[in-house]
């Protein structure tokens, strides 16, 4: 089973464009591996709990339940409307969640794991957490990341993390394959470094943070967020659930190493060292760590972050309204390389729709479907002998398809897209070299003519299996004008030269990508 879960979004305010790409990679990753002909379960959710929940509830004067509530209806509408398609849906307030983090902290609390001390130091109020020395910037202030910093004395339950952080380092060197991309593995070894022989605090007093999980042996406190939050990808993958819960079956989805999606901000400390030496306290086996597929960071122009206060935010909802569905998720996938920053930026987008998939592809599905159409009444012929010209069509598309797949396996969709555009690029080339509408001007080419028009017609047929994980309806649109829906049930091993019989009849064409028309700026 290929296991793929995202982070779970905080609901304390609306979905940006971080949030949405992310979910998008993961869906269009979730599609890719079904097409290679992989069982697959894609988890993604929400993480509900917390101080900034509790805060924003407040600021609104209504409960956190109530907040919450709305908030989440806000992401999960917006994955709908994305095409974003997973199999379980994480909430950290539904109560087989809870029940899984109580037995998790009390099986933790009867084999020593947990214990109770008093600390005094500096908490961060943003972050929900205590701050050590090491998170002093170079003047020795907690820097703006931190938000406000008050100084408290508290006691609380504390998880023996030092424990594992030795088989955390031995593990990480040896097994390179954990973190993607492999650079982020020295930063999380360099912070591994510099949190030896500290334990983590995972509970919050409930006089100051009622909104979260409360301690199974000590009702005075809650869990504190990030250890809740984390366990959502074995709680609704079915840990310790009862047989009617309706959560999956834990044996069969973790069965082989999941792939965690996550953005680069929560690699350290909370993935690259919290969970997995959560994991590796409960027991889970080295075979058993999840995948780190960390992403880099949309950031605005200029490589300024996002942010309320600077009101560079972007809005993926109103995206998907003003250049569609199809065009947010191409530009997503197409203009940041998956671990890299990238920059938005609205006139790529426009121009990535407009170049690769108005232009290339659509003059491809144009010149495919529409001449044989209007000179062979729709009808494709497999034609007649080859010349040098089809030949080199038909190694182009062996060279993209396999080029694309090396690319997807990497999770590197970027470079699978431009494998594609590749071959319809080529195509179009050999459409101008090979002229079809001279050809009908000359009964004599009858055959040739049909050679041509079915190479271009059978790229597209291949194009669009292809496209499928990044574009799910446009594919199934182009399937239904090659009148082949069968063509969206294909594997990836089923892409072999003549999926279009010959003698078959496709349907009449219509543009799948009209060209995005942006007024000129005033
Ligand atoms: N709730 C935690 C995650 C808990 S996972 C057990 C959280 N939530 S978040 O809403 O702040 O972020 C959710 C995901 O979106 C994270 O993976 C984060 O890295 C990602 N992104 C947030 N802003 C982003 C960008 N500007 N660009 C790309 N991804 C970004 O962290």
């Amino acid at each position: 089973m290929f296991y793929l879960t995202t982070a779970i979004d905080y609901t304390n305010s609306a979905p940006h464009i971080g949030h949405a790409y992310e979910k998008v990679l993961a869906d269009v990753i979730a599609r890719y591996r079904r097409l290679r002909g992989d069982e697959v379960f894609f988890l993604t959710g929400v993480d509900q709990h917390g101080q900034k929940v509790q805060q924003a509830a407040e600021k609104e004067g209504i409960s956190p339940a109530k907040f919450v509530e709305r908030t989440t209806y806000g992401f999960s509408k917006l994955w709908d409307k994305l095409g974003v398609q997973y199999d379980g849906w994480a909430q950290t307030t539904d109560p087989r969640h809870k029940a899984c983090v109580a037995a998790i902290l009390t099986e933790l609390k009867e084999q020593g794991q947990l214990y109770k001390k008093t600390h005094s130091g500096f908490y961060s109020i943003r972050q929900e957490q205590f701050l050590q020395e090491r998170d002093r910037d170079e003047s020795g202030n907690f820097g703006p990341v931190w938000g406000e910093v008050v100084e408290i004395e508290e006691e609380n339950w504390y998880f023996k993390l030092s424990q594992h952080t030795d088989w955390l380092r031995n593990f990480l060197e040896h097994h390179s394959e954990i973190i993607i991309p492999a650079f982020r593995k020295s930063e999380l070894l360099n912070a591994l470094e510099k949190n030896t022989g500290l334990d983590l605090c995972i509970s919050r007093p409930k006089e100051r943070l009622q909104w979260g999980i409360e301690f199974p042996f000590d009702e005075n406190y809650v869990t504190y967020v990030w250890f809740d939050a984390l366990i959502n990808y074995i709680s609704f993958a079915g840990y310790k659930a009862a047989p009617d819960s309706g959560l999956p079956d834990f044996e069969k989805i973790w069965s082989d190493r999941p792939v965690h999606i996550i953005g680069k901000d929560i690699l350290i400390p909370a993935h690259g060292i919290y969970w997995l030496c959560m994991l590796h306290a409960m027991g889970f086996t080295d075979a058993q760590m999840p995948r780190l597929l960390v992403h880099g960071f949309w950031n605005g122009l200029g490589g300024a972050k996002m942010s309320k206060s600077t009101g560079n935010v972007v809005d993926p909802d109103e995206l998907a309204e003003k250049f569609s569905v199809e065009a947010v998720r191409y530009y997503l996938m197409r203009d940041i390389v998956t671990g890299r920053d990238s920059d938005y930026d609205m006139n790529r987008l426009v121009m990535l729709f407009n170049t690769e998939l108005a232009n290339e592809l659509g003059n491809l599905c144009n010149r495919a479907l529409n001449m044989s159409q209007r000179f062979t009444g729709g009808v494709l012929k497999h034609g007649g002998p080859l010349t040098g010209d089809d030949t080199a069509l038909q190694a182009s598309l062996a060279e993209s398809t396999s080029s694309y797949q090396t690319a997807m396996d990497d999770f590197d969709i970027s470079k699978g897209l431009e494998a594609l555009n590749r071959h319809i690029v080529h195509c179009n080339q050999y459409a101008e070299r090979t002229k079809p509408w001279e050809l009908n001007k000359d009964p004599e080419n009858k055959e040739r003519l049909a050679t041509v028009l079915y190479h271009l017609a059978e790229s597209v047929a291949h194009a669009s299996v292809l496209l499928s994980p990044v574009l799910p309806d446009a594919a199934a649109k182009l399937a239904a004008q090659l009148n082949l829906p069968a063509l969206t049930h294909l594997k990836l091993t089923d892409l072999h030269w003549g999926l279009l019989p010959d003698g078959h009849v496709i349907e009449k064409p219509q543009p799948v990508f009209p060209r995005i028309l942006v007024e000129p700026a005033p």
